[in-house]
C-alpha cells in the first residue's frame, strides 16, 4: 500500500470516510465542501484526498481498497480517472453509463462498488438554484464545448425535456458523437453547429452554456457576441475560476440572469454525501465562502 493510503487511513482515525481521487489532487475543493458538511452536521466522518496515478494497475489498487477497509464509504473521481475506473467496479449506475464516466463511488452493503455520475444532477440543481424561472421546455438552449463536462450537462438538459439543443466544439467530430450519443428517440433535436458560428446560433435561445476550459484564469479567453442573445436566457458558466468570467460579466452587463460554475461544484457532491454519511444535505452561503476560500 503506497503511503498515500496509509495517510488517508490515519487520518480517518477509525471513522467512516471517503476522499477525491484524482492525479494531481493537491488543489481540489472537495475536501473543503464535504468538511464543511461534516462540521455543520456533526458527523464522526473524514473526508480526505488521494493521489492516484492514472494507470490501471493504480486504479486497480484504487478500487481494492475500497472493498477491503471496513470504513471505506466510497470516494469522488476527477480528472483524469471518470471514463478509466469504470470497468474496474461492479455496478454502474444507469445514468452514469449513458454518459460513460463516474465521478461518485458508492460501497454498497454488499461491499460492492457502485459508479454514479451527480455532474447533471448538479448542474441542474446550480441552475435552479441561481434561474429559478428558466423553464427547460420553452426553447432553444445552447451548449459550448463537448468535453467531459458536456456529456453530463447534455444528457441532464435533454432529459430535463429541452426541445432543441445546439452543440457546438472546436472539434466537431466529438460534438457529432455527443449528439448521437444524447439525440432522444421522440423527436427532438440535438443540432450540430460549427463553432466559428457560435455568435450567430444564439437567436431565440432561452440558455448559453460554457463547458469549454475558455475563460478560465491564465488560459484563453472565450471570444464570443452575445448581441444576438435574448435579454431573457440565462447565461450559464461551469467556469469557476474566476467566479466572474468574462462571459457572464459580458451578459450581467446586458441584463441576462447569470449562473457561476461554483454552484454547479457544490451541488454535484450532495448525492455522495448523502449516500456515504446518510444525511440530506445542501448548499449555502457560508459554503461558498468556506470553499472559495480554501
Ligand atoms: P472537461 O472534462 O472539463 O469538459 P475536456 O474533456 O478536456 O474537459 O474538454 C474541454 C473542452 O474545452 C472541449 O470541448 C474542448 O474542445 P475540443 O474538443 O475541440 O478540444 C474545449 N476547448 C479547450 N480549449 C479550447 C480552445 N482553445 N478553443 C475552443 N475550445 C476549446
Amino acid at each position: 500500500m503506497s503511503d498515500a493510503y496509509a495517510s488517508l487511513v490515519e487520518a480517518a482515525r477509525g471513522r467512516p470516510f471517503a476522499a477525491v481521487v484524482g492525479w494531481p489532487i493537491e488543489h481540489s475543493r472537495s475536501p473543503a465542501l464535504h468538511g464543511f458538511w461534516l462540521k455543520q452536521h456533526n458527523i464522526d466522518g473524514h473526508y480526505g484526498r488521494l493521489p492516484v496515478q492514472p494507470t490501471k494497475a493504480a486504479l486497480g489498487e484504487l478500487a481494492a481498497f475500497l472493498r477491503r477497509t471496513p470504513n471505506a464509504l466510497g470516494c469522488n473521481l476527477t480528472l483524469p480517472h471518470k471514463v478509466e475506473i469504470v470497468p474496474l467496479l461492479d455496478r454502474i449506475h444507469p445514468a452514469a453509463a449513458h454518459i460513460g464516466a463516474v465521478n461518485t463511488v458508492v460501497k454498497l452493503a454488499d461491499g460492492r462498488l457502485e459508479g454514479r455520475n451527480t455532474d447533471g444532477f448538479g448542474f441542474l440543481a446550480a441552475l435552479q438554484e441561481g434561474a429559478p424561472g428558466w423553464n427547460a421546455k420553452a426553447g432553444p438552449v445552447v451548449v459550448l464545448g463537448a468535453g467531459g463536462a458536456a456529456r453530463g450537462i447534455v444528457a441532464a438538459l435533454m432529459q430535463a425535456g429541452v426541445p432543441e439543443l445546439r452543440l457546438l466544439n472546436r472539434t466537431q467530430a466529438t460534438a457529432v458523437d455527443l449528439g448521437v450519443a444524447f439525440t432522444p428517440r421522440d423527436g427532438r433535436r440535438i443540432a450540430i453547429e460549427r463553432w466559428d458560428d457560435r455568435s450567430r446560433v444564439l437567436e431565440g435561445a432561452t440558455l448559453l452554456v460554457n463547458t469549454t476550459s475558455l475563460g478560465t484564469k491564465g488560459g484563453q479567453p472565450l471570444d464570443i457576441d452575445l448581441r444576438r442573445l435574448p435579454a431573457s436566457a440565462v447565461v450559464d458558466d461551469i467556469v469557476y475560476v474566476p467566479l466572474e468570467t468574462a462571459l457572464l460579466a459580458q451578459a450581467r452587463a446586458r441584463g441576462n440572469v447569470c449562473v457561476d460554475g461554483l454552484g454547479m461544484l457544490l451541488h454535484q457532491g450532495r448525492p455522495g454525501f448523502e449516500a456515504w454519511f446518510g444525511q440530506k444535505v445542501d448548499v449555502s452561503a457560508a459554503q461558498r465562502r468556506e470553499v472559495l476560500a480554501a
